[in-house]
């Protein structure tokens, strides 16, 4: 159960360069699909449907602007909204082949008195750097081979850090999902380089979507797909490894995010079957099999040692929004549930060549674990025409009781010109009430997050924040509501004199 950091380094470089195959073995992607093609399909493309603007690469290594604001911008609402996300799709004539290959920006939406500041910089991952210098693309990532690669002798040699944030102890990480955490400056947003935990850990998989606790603990998972091992990590709030250990699993899945309570953490682990043979790219080695059950892992917190495997019908969640447990053992947590990851992930691999697949449906879903007698059972919490993603929650409920989620969503009864899901809603688990606001066809918005009005009680007064690609103004907006009235529509929005690329996750730091 110790962590056996040399296993996780080598197992971490073999399922990156895993992708480094030789040309010949890539002669029908490079024949049918040449990625002269890619970009010239993706701008052809984009003169038809123009909201395709949105996964356009970035037009700079770097903005800054002061935002125009409309609107009555709440005074009590200051800040930094941090964000990151792919954001380099292109290098010379090459167009990367899947959405979550685009190197990484760090964004801050700096929210004063005095307005709304925007930066916006790429991180100078080592990939990033390597690439800029030769003036093409060199290393395979997730999803896209290019011509002739240069062999990835470590994950972090092609970590694009394009996932999520980490604000924790003062500092800012940028985080990927199979490698370290970069470290940033949370003022001028400069990469300082990766940034490892303790000498034991350094180089050990770091996932996206770690969760603080109120008093700052720290939880996350990594896993290395080659050596069949999840790693769980526990960090104080001073940033220093409490305890960091190894699971085995077999078949390895690729989970994407997880959940912690009181006493337990969860991880998902849908038959998204990992098989290293014959494959292109680290996505092209995952296979689903949908006649497979999805295992559910339970580990006890205080002692990676002590784990349960569960299961439930085959199936994906992307993304969970909250986990706790009461008093009794029984674990609540909820997740945007689909049938097929497939559909998803494939659907973000052909936008990058301009076209649009069937589109993916996740249902939100509320789950419950007995630990009792460790039984699941999942039911759905909206109609089956209500699509949900990317769930929020008041950081300050975090693994504990949550009332209130913050939610993407969509009704398929009244879809857009484009394929994103258009509204934003907040949901009462209590009530069942759903408030929604939909976007004009002219946005295509992105995560959003709640944001507590400073003092509150938990989960009442606040704001929801979240941004907006406006494809017709070629503007991002930052729009704001208020949490309890968000079919009402912003009650402020701040715009840049630029539009940006839709990015991924975010966190807000008050200040
Ligand atoms: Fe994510």
């Amino acid at each position: 159960m110790s962590l056996n950091r040399r296993r996780f380094i080598a197992a971490s470089a073999a399922s990156a360069a895993m992708s480094v195959l030789p040309l010949s073995a890539l002669g029908n992607v490079l024949s049918e699909d040449n990625n002269l093609s890619w970009l010239k399909r993706f701008h052809d493309a984009k003169t038809k449907k123009p909201w395709l603007s949105a996964y356009q690469s970035v037009s700079s290594d770097s903005f800054s602007s002061q935002a125009q604001i409309e609107g009555k911008w709440p005074q009590d609402l200051t800040g930094t909204l941090y964000r990151n996300g792919p954001a380099r799709h292109e290098i010379g004539d090459f167009r990367y082949q899947h959405w979550f290959d685009g190197d990484g920006m760090l964004q801050a939406f700096r929210m004063t008195s005095k307005g709304v500041f925007h930066q916006g910089k790429m991180i100078q991952t080592q990939k990033y750097l390597a690439e800029n210098a030769a003036g093409r693309a060199l290393y395979p990532g997730f999803g896209t081979v290019p011509p002739n690669p240069a062999p990835v002798t470590s994950a972090d040699l092609v970590n694009v850090g394009n996932i999520s944030v980490l604000p924790h102890n003062g500092k800012l990480l940028a985080l990927w999902e199979a490698g370290s955490p970069w470290d940033m400056d949370p003022e001028t947003l400069e990469t300082k380089g990766l940034h490892s935990f303790s000498a034991e850990t350094k180089g050990v998989p770091f996932s996206a979507h770690p969760r603080v606790e109120n008093d700052g603990t720290l939880w996350n998972f990594g896993y290395a797909s080659s050596a069949n091992l999840i790693v769980l990590w526990h960090i104080d709030k001073n940033g220093k490894p409490v305890k960091v250990g190894t699971i085995p699993c077999d078949p390895m899945s690729m989970p994407h995010d997880f959940i912690v309570t009181s006493k337990h953490i969860v991880l998902m682990m849908p038959p998204l079957n990992y098989k290293r043979e014959h494959a292109s790219s680290f996505l092209d080695a995952h296979h689903w099999q949908e006649n497979q059950a999805t295992r559910v892992l339970v580990v006890d917190k205080n002692d990676f040692s002590q784990y349960k495997w569960l299961e439930l019908p085959s199936q994906w969640v992307f993304h969970f929004g909250n986990g706790w447990e009461d008093a009794s053992g029984v674990i609540r947590f909820d997740g945007a549930r689909s049938e097929d990851p497939m559909i998803m992930i494939s659907s973000f691999r052909d936008i990058m060549k301009g076209e649009v697949s069937e589109s993916s449906h996740s249902r939100h879903h509320q789950y419950r674990i007995d630990t009792k007698s460790w039984t699941i059972s999942e039911e759905p919490l909206f109609a089956a025409h209500i699509q949900t993603e990317f769930p929020a929650i008041d950081p300050r409920v975090s693994c504990v009781r949550n009332r209130r989620l913050v939610m993407m969503s969509n009704n398929d009864k009244t879809p857009a010109v484009h394929p994103n899901l258009n509204e934003v809603c907040s949901f009462d688990l209590e009530s069942g009430l759903r408030d929604a606001y939909r976007y004009p066809d002219s946005q295509m918005p992105e995560e959003h997050l709640f944001v507590a009005k400073p003092g509150s009680a938990l989960e009442s007064q606040g704001w929801v924040v979240g941004t907006a690609h406006d494809w017709q103004k070629q503007t991002t907006l930052l729009n704001v509501f208020d949490v309890e009235a968000v079919s009402a529509g912003p009650i402020a929005t701040a715009t840049l004199p630029y539009a940006l690329p839709l990015g991924l996750h975010g966190k807000f730091v008050a200040s």
